[in-house]
């Protein structure tokens, strides 16, 4: 990720005890239980009135960085680049919050830590993710990638209306879960052309939305575009690997939609601009409006309806975070999410 640094604390989806309270809080004591969202809001200027959160146009100390290079800033993000805030993350023993009466979750039951803890980020990016492609009712929802992003982006298309979801990794496990929890159809793109197989089970229209829940980081089995991704991220020529979106493009049905929660950083090239054109697509992405979803998605775990803790395989304590890394990295010992304990 450009501008981290050395040093940089990382962490997206923390939860904890408040212990201390600054002067102009008032809706947290010490003592509550809190889940902390990822995105930094005021919850007061032009882009939180509209419950745009994550472009919240207060809360990025480096906004001017972000503005050189992308037009404009989105808000501050904890434990990501510098050019997003620099925001120490929440994988320590404490947390600074900003603005905490608009970003934290009071929870006022006792349901169990890992019920509640991805309410931080992943339920809430894959719920999002499943509404920025306006599924409607009986749509197939092709889905990229099977992490955990995915996992909730595949859950959530089912809360849309969708009539069936095609799920794509190659990882066992991962596509595994996004069977047995997901209910989804599945393809290993190790072993199969992700075109011709997503036009075969469709009739050949393709599917009628598509979800990238894989980003600048996408492998590929064999596309020349992917090796020439690979060859430019080796000498620094690019930050994206943007096969899946690519992929994306092309299978997708003619007037179709793309959702991007995948995240991607700079200038990925070789987008098919074309086919998105011509066959008429439409695309929505973003780092997800937190503060809109958090609320809404407690109370689908509170009634029963999901229960988020499915896709949690490893426990460990803060200080083997490092070797986690490397296991998460490296998807050793069937590892899809791991929860750091401090
Ligand atoms: N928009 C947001 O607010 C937001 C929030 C959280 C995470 N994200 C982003 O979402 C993405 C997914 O996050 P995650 O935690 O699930 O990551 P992850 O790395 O665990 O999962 C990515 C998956 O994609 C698979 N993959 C790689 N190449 C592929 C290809 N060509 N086709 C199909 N699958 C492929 C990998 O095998 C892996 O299982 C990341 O880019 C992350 O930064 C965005
Ligand atoms: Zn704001």
């Amino acid at each position: 990720m450009p501008t981290m640094e050395k040093g940089d604390v990382l962490g997206h989806e923390p939860m904890g005890i408040v212990v201390e309270v600054g002067s102009a809080v008032t809706k947290l004591k010490k003592g509550d239980r809190v889940v902390v969202p990822f995105t930094i809001a005021c919850g007061e200027c032009f882009f939180c009135k509209k419950q745009l959160f994550s472009l919240c146009d207060r809360s990025n100390p480096n906004a001017e960085l972000a503005r050189k290079a992308m037009g404009h800033s989105p808000s501050g993000l904890f434990g990501f680049s510098h050019m997003l805030g620099g925001f120490p993350g929440g994988q320590a023993e404490y947390l600074r919050v900003p603005f905490a009466d608009v970003g934290p979750l009071k929870l006022e039951n006792d349901l169990p830590d890992e019920k509640v803890l991805f309410l931080s980020d992943i339920f809430p990016t894959g719920y999002m993710a499943a509404e920025n492609c306006d599924i409607e009712a009986g749509d197939t929802v092709a889905v990229w990638g099977c992490g955990p992003v995915a996992q909730f982006a595949i859950q959530s298309a089912w809360l849309f209306g969708a009539g069936r979801v095609i799920a794509i990794d190659r990882v066992a496990e991962r596509l595994e879960m996004a069977r047995t929890y997901g209910k989804a159809e599945t393809i290993n793109f190790e072993n199969e052309d992700v075109y011709e197989r997503l036009q075969e089970l469709t009739g050949g229209r393709g599917p009628d939305r598509c979800i990238d829940a894989v980003g600048c980081e996408a492998h590929s089995h064999g596309g020349v575009d992917a090796v020439l991704d690979k060859a430019k991220a080796a000498v620094m020529l690019t930050t994206d690997r943007a096969h899946v979106l690519r992929e994306a493009i092309r299978c997708c049905r003619k007037g179709g939609q793309i959702s991007v929660p995948g995240a991607y950083v700079g200038m990925p090239d070789k987008i098919p601009f074309g086919a998105f054109m011509n066959k008429g697509l439409t695309m929505k992405s973003g780092q997800t409006h937190m503060q809109r979803y958090m609320r809404p998605l407690l109370a689908k775990i509170e009634s029963g309806e999901i229960d988020p803790s499915f896709v949690i395989t490893h426990r460990v304590p803060l200080t083997q975070a490092p070797e986690a890394y490397k296991t998460f990295r490296d998807k050793e010992d069937g590892c899809i999410k791991v929860v750091l304990k401090p």
